[in-house]
């Protein structure tokens, strides 16, 4: 087995190239010039790690990024984006430049696992969750670019493939949801919508191992797979469980979902004036407003058997830890 992993320098992939160095599988990392190392590094000197510098945008530079290769895990992908067709470039896109080049190598990989997002399903709660086979309706730029990148790895991948769909990951090395845990520095915090929104979480680490089990047992073929660990919770009582971790007492001020919409604008047009990615923009509101990204797990439960989650308490409290070693909080 040799996998090639996309993104693998970034926040979910690092964890993703962790697991695989953990069980000895060589991996070929395929990285743009311009890539941090950082969370990588470690791994590039001792380890059957090797790195092809590349760019999904790039469908010449693919060429001999494939060689030997038996495993794909496309990992990479835009999270933030300064327009809507730059989500879709890099999700859509890039995905499709992969196809090609996977297509056109002069042997077939045994398996693709795409990494998705719920975001490409529907807004849902826990008294209807986003089942795998339901009509998607993603509300925002880039949960329809993923779901356009799911369209395009349906209709042209040349092996049997896996698409997984995280919902929001946390953990350390993460610098988005990290947000939340440097809030918690204020004595003071808002709450959106009363904190009534729900959300299925992944630890980045549960969603790794998962990815490996995937990999090592592939017993699912050209299916759509949820992974989520906490299957629903509403965002006061993650803030509560957050505030717990890190001993912190605040005091949330409700507010009105709208009072974002001024700053989700301004953001958006500094972004598009600057070329700059955010992740403030109306389609942020759009998802923020939703009443809730709740992702129906039976299928996960039913198919990998050896699942055992890392508990909110314990993955949040690892969370912490790792930022406060690294000087983040
Ligand atoms: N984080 C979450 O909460 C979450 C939730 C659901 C799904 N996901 C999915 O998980 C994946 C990883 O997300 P993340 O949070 O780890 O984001 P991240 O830290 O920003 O990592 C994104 C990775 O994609 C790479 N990439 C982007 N465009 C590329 C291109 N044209 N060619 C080659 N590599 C490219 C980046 O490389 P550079 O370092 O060179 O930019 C980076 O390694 C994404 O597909 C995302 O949609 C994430």
């Amino acid at each position: 087995m040799k996998v090639l992993l996309t993104g693998g320098n970034g926040f979910v992939g690092s964890h993703l190239l962790d697991r695989l160095v953990a069980n000895g599988i060589p991996t070929q990392l395929l990285l743009r010039r311009s890539a941090a190392l950082r969370w990588v590094e470690c791994h590039l000197h001792n380890a059957p790690i090797g790195i092809h510098y590349g760019s999904l945008s790039d469908p010449t530079s693919l060429k001999g990024a494939l060689l030997g290769i038996t495993h794909v895990i496309h990992c990479a992908g835009a999270t933030k984006a300064a327009s809507r067709q730059e989500f879709f470039r890099a999700n859509q896109g890039g995905t499709s430049n992969l196809l090609k080049a996977l297509s056109e190598a002069d042997h077939a990989v045994k398996q693709i696992i795409f990494i998705s997002s719920l975001a490409a399903s529907r807004p849902a709660t826990s008294s209807d969750p986003a089942q795998e086979e339901d009509s998607p309706q993603p509300v925002s730029a880039y949960g329809q670019s993923k779901q356009a990148a799911e369209e395009t790895l349906k209709a042209q991948s040349p092996s049997p493939y896996l698409i997984i769909r995280p919902p929001v990951v946390y953990g350390p090395r993460d610098t988005e949801f990290f947000r939340i845990f440097q809030s918690f520095r204020y004595r003071y915090l808002p709450l959106l919508n009363r904190g009534k929104q729900e959300l299925s979480l992944i630890y980045v680490k549960d969603l790794a191992a998962v990815v490996l089990s995937a990999l090592l047992n592939p017993r699912l073929t050209n299916e759509t797979l949820n992974v989520a660990t906490v299957q629903a919770i509403r965002v006061h009582s993650l803030l509560e469980e957050v505030a717990k971790v890190m001993r912190k007492t605040p005091t949330f001020i409700p507010l009105p979902v709208p009072v974002l919409w001024p700053a989700c604008l301004t953001s958006e047009f500094l972004a598009k004036w600057t070329a700059t990615p955010t992740l403030l923009s109306r389609d942020k509101y759009k998802e923020i407003r939703a009443p809730g990204w709740v992702a129906d797990t039976t299928k996960l439960h039913h198919l990998i058997d050896d699942f055992s989650p890392t508990s909110l308490e314990q993955s949040l409290d690892a969370t912490v830890k790792w930022y406060s070693q690294q000087g983040w909080l």
